[in-house]
């Protein structure tokens, strides 16, 4: 976690997971969660989260092209987003509340395209030195049950999601890798189980971490 940005109380909370984990409803029930309390919550996206970065996430979710590329992309939309919401709203003391932030990166062009770890961490350090999420919600699934839950929600699916299994048990590995290597920040939650049960196991982790 880092303490270098001015804070006042607010806290960076992250969600991430291979396609089709079942993160998006449990971030609405986490933020109604937290606006519960009385917290004032940003609720953002990646890539995405800023005019420039939606345009950015359309390209990068449609458009083929390099695999450096698309980790340049993902970490320019970030920088966008770090610079005119994210910051700022911690700085304000407001939470935010983000699908997906740099562990994407790591799992998602690391771990599934190959790109150089090194390459990875001098976009990192370069983009946000500072910055860290203070708590990550990692879904973690088989692609198996993933697959299978993106091909029943009939939407088309975008470039990643057409990846094949091979590509989302990498992706899938190096979530738990980056896990392993975060000192506590990134919890682990089985999302192979009924939502109300994770929904439950996010209000204790919320609690224990944040108003005990
Ligand atoms: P997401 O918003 O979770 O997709 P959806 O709205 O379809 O559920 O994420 C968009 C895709 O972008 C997802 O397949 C993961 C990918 N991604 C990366 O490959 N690297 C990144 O750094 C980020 C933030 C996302």
């Amino acid at each position: 976690m880092s303490q270098t940005v001015g804070r006042a109380g607010g806290r960076f909370i992250t969600f991430e997971g291979i396609d089709g984990a079942g993160k998006s409803s449990q971030i609405s029930a986490a933020v109604a969660l937290l606006q519960a309390r009385g917290i004032d919550v940003v609720q953002s996206r990646e890539p995405g989260g800023t005019p420039l970065g939606e345009r950015l996430r359309e390209l990068l979710l449609h458009e083929p092209m390099h695999l450096e590329t698309e980790a340049m992309l993902m970490f320019a939309a970030r920088r966008e987003h770090l610079a005119s919401r994210i910051v700022p709203a911690l700085e304000a003391g407001r939470w935010v509340v983000c699908d997906r932030f740099s562990d994407a990166t790591y799992a998602y062009q690391v771990g599934g395209r190959g790109l150089a770890r090194g390459k990875f961490q001098a976009l990192e350090v370069w983009v946000h030195p500072d910055v860290q999420p203070d708590l990550t919600l990692l879904f973690d699934l088989p692609p198996e049950a993933a697959a299978a839950r993106i091909a029943a929600s009939g939407a088309d699916p975008d470039r990643f999601e057409r990846e094949q299994r091979d590509f989302f048990v990498r992706v899938r590995e190096a979530y738990l890798e980056r896990a392993r290597d975060a000192g506590g920040r990134i919890c682990v939650i089985d999302a192979d189980r009924p939502p109300e049960t994770i929904r439950g196991e996010i209000e204790h982790l919320l609690q224990a971490r944040f108003f005990a």
